[in-house]
């Protein structure tokens, strides 16, 4: 790939775990590169190291040997310009939607010196981005799943990062409201234009979202099966038959690599 214009670059990235007294091998060897405003979908089944991958690109853990680098920088550690949004809701109960949103920006705040009244303001900028307007002075355990994984991506966004990492961010979400959050992310993504790293363990959804969709191989330790370029013009129907062919095309791909 063409590594002037290479966002991210894993170069061989290899992480193991100790477990029960036993190394336990998880990312072995990874390398790809994630382009500038790509959204590249990495695809694992459960227990590939998908959240081990993400988790080092978020500079949360550290690889054993090789090198995650943003702009030719390696990654050492979390910052402002990476936004998570975590496999699990991960809200603070007792902050409303708006505090949930604001405290990240508040302790940015500490940094930048925005006032109250700006971080508000831009907290209530980016509910509405996820059309949460109007449930500002909700409380997680009030709205559906959904609504708490949009709080989860407002509150990543208002940090305004250059890059988004996303962990299955629609897992627990029943089918109909998954298709509607991924049209949702798709038009954040083009309107906003961050680089973003989606991880999946689901193909139908990997199509729809990707530019590119790295492919792990199915088993421990996660090793690159293929990088598929998807080159279906958007917004994609999923009945549409390129996108079925190049969902059996990257199922055969997932099925070799099991
Ligand atoms: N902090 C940790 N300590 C020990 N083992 C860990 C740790 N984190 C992950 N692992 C192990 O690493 C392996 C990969 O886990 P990981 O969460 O990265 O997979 P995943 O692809 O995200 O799975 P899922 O699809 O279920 O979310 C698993 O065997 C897990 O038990
Ligand atoms: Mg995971």
């Amino acid at each position: 790939m063409d590594k002037t214009a290479a966002h991210i670059e894993c170069d061989g990235v290899t992480k193991s775990y100790l477990q029960k007294g036993k190394v336990v091998p998880v990312l072995d060897g990874l390398s790809f590169g994630v382009r500038e405003r790509e959204l590249l979908v990495v695809l694992g089944p459960g227990q590939s190291g998908k959240t081990t991958l993400l988790r080092l690109m978020a500079g949360l853990e550290r690889p054993e040997s090789g090198c995650i680098r943003m702009h030719g920088t390696p990654v050492t550690g979390p910052s402002n310009d990476k936004g998570l949004v975590f496999q699990s809701y991960m809200l603070f109960p007792w902050l409303t939607v708006l505090g949930n949103v604001e405290i990240g920006l508040d302790i940015q705040g500490r940094q930048t010196g925005a006032n109250r009244g700006q971080v508000r303001e831009k907290a209530r900028a980016y509910l509405d981005m996820v059309g949460l307007s109007g449930f500002e002075n909700y409380y997680p355990h009030q709205l559906s799943g959904g609504m708490k994984q949009r709080v989860g991506i407002a509150r990543a966004y208002a940090l305004e990062p250059q890059v988004m990492l996303l962990d299955e961010p629609f897992g627990q979400l029943d089918a109909q409201t998954r298709l509607s959050m991924e049209q949702e992310t798709e038009r954040i993504w083009q309107a906003h234009k961050k680089t973003m790293v989606f991880v999946t363990n689901n193909i139908d959804e990997a199509v729809f979202l990707a530019d590119r969709i790295v492919i792990l191989e199915g088993k421990l330790p996660g090793r690159l099966a293929a990088i598929r370029s998807v080159p279906l013009p958007r917004p994609r129907d999923p009945m549409d038959v390129a996108f079925l062919q190049l969902r059996e095309e990257i199922t055969a791909m997932q099925k070799l690599a099991l």
